[in-house]
């Protein structure tokens, strides 16, 4: 058992929202179900509003219940002897002190407990918090920041925060959270190209035409309607998701999989990437979202696509297309890794299926039985639901919790990453604030604007 205990507590700002309903809540039952978090971990639920343990649990179960279809009731009477409740107002230093004394309530027999404080809310919220916490002493080294993104909401606010930040709080206390990074598949690409061999040589401009990165979701904003319209599809998805995936995808391979070996092939990828052209940006809108929003004059973009380039003689001359889009016709999260061809006929691709299918496949090319000439692509499929039926898939906010109370950042954002994410951002966010220019309307439920 470390100095700080084995067994932490999790403090959730933002029990209420629909991150939590969505996802956390389900995730800290599965884990407790499992008996998987240190025995005696306990959860406190944050909220501006009264609410009771109970109703926390009752949602709790709903959210279940939403997700799984059953809610097993001794997973959910172990959530209910870990969750308390705690009412605060983020600008009030005297409800701090009160959570404090809560949280101190917990430490015993000379063992402090390790803390987790889960930011469940906007960006624009984590000021107060952050301020108010340090000032009733809530910021020792063993108290943990889980922070959610988008973090900031262009490089001169990422800049600021991470100032804010780190007046109170060391880097190695900051948990920026990509859950992407967290999902079994994309921690399988690192796997697949350090233990893969063959694709190494392959692995360059010299083979790759293009990397393309392609997040489609079916369904709309769902309700998130402040959130969205103060964040676009750029902010969500390709900052944060996409930005991790390609850097997953395209950096040096370190020979050691640690955290720090991690972040730092990282780093120098994002590092070299250029500047993203406004002129091969593309926006769109579904159709219905003004409606939805309640904003007729609204021009946050929904869809949106890139095309970059990165600086390393490495890479110089693969395209790369970033795309993401809500209230498309299909639900896809892949890596698609073009090979270039001799001729322009056929083309090889890798494709890593995120989600769902979750797997790889090699795209060929064969003869079709017979006299003609006939070629034919086919896969090489390789399906993770197929190859391991037997074994557990963890969620990726299962995943997020279990690493952070273990204090593993591997699959944490540094706060240069985040940094030089936003600087390859920067053009397009600028050029995209003056006006709706070139915001293309889609409709809701199709392939969104034709970009490629
Ligand atoms: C979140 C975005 O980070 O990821 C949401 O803010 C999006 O807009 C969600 O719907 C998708 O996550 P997943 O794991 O369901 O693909």
């Amino acid at each position: 058992m470390s100095e700080y205990g084995d067994s932490p507590v999790i403090v959730i700002f933002g029990i209420t929202g629909d991150l939590s309903r969505r996802k956390l809540l389900p995730a800290l039952y599965h884990l407790f179900r499992q008996e998987l978090l240190p025995p005696d971990t306990k959860i406190i639920g944050i909220s501006r509003k009264p609410l009771t343990p109970e109703e926390l649990l009752s949602t709790v179960e709903l959210c279940v219940l939403e997700k799984d279809n059953v809610c097993d009731p001794i997973g959910l009477r172990r959530v209910q002897e870990a969750i308390q409740t705690c009412r605060l107002d983020p600008e009030k230093p005297e409800d701090f002190r009160r959570l404090s004394e809560l949280l101190t309530s917990f430490d015993g027999d000379g063992v402090k407990r390790n803390r987790l404080f889960y930011m469940s809310v906007p960006a624009g919220a984590y000021p107060p918090i952050i301020k108010n916490l340090a000032r009733a002493g809530l910021n020792e080294e063993r108290n943990r920041l889980l922070l959610e993104k988008p973090f900031g909401y262009d490089l001169a606010s990422a800049e600021k925060l991470i100032g804010l930040l780190s007046k109170d709080f060391q880097e190695n206390q900051i948990y920026r959270i990509d859950h992407y990074l967290a999902k079994e598949t994309a921690q399988n690409l690192l796997a697949f190209r350090l233990h893969n061999p063959i694709f190494i040589p392959l692995w360059s401009c010299e083979h790759i035409q293009r990397v393309h990165i392609r997040a489609f979701e079916t369904i709309n904003i769902e309700g998130r309607k402040a959130f969205y319209e103060q964040t676009g599809a750029l902010r969500d998805f390709i900052q944060s998701h996409l930005m991790q995936l390609l850097s997953i995808t395209m950096m040096d391979v370190p020979t050691e999989m640690t955290s720090e070996a991690i972040h730092v092939a990282k780093q120098s990828f994002l590092d070299q990437l250029l500047p993203a052209d406004p002129a091969k940006a593309v926006r769109g809108q579904y159709d219905s979202y003004r409606q939805e929003v309640g904003n007729p004059d609204s021009n946050v973009e929904t869809y949106a696509s890139l095309h970059l380039r990165h600086g390393a003689e490495r890479w110089q001359d693969t395209d790369i297309l970033l795309e993401t889009g809500k209230a498309m016709d299909r639900k896809t999260t892949d890596i698609i890794v073009e090979f270039k061809t001799p001729h322009e006929r056929r083309r090889n691709s890798l494709i890593f299926r995120i989600q769902p299918g979750e797997g790889i496949s090699l795209d060929l090319v064969a003869k079709e039985p017979g006299f003609a000439d006939r070629m034919h692509h086919t896969a090489l499929d390789f399906s993770y639901q197929e190859a391991f039926k037997d074994k557990q898939h963890i969620d990726a906010y299962e995943r997020v919790l279990m690493d952070a109370v273990n204090g593993d950042q591997a699959l944490f954002a540094s706060d240069r990453e985040v940094l030089a994410t936003w600087r390859v951002l920067q053009p397009v966010l600028d050029s995209w604030k003056a006006d709706g220019e070139g915001l293309r309307t889609y409709k809701a439920g199709s392939e969104g604007p034709n970009t490629l």
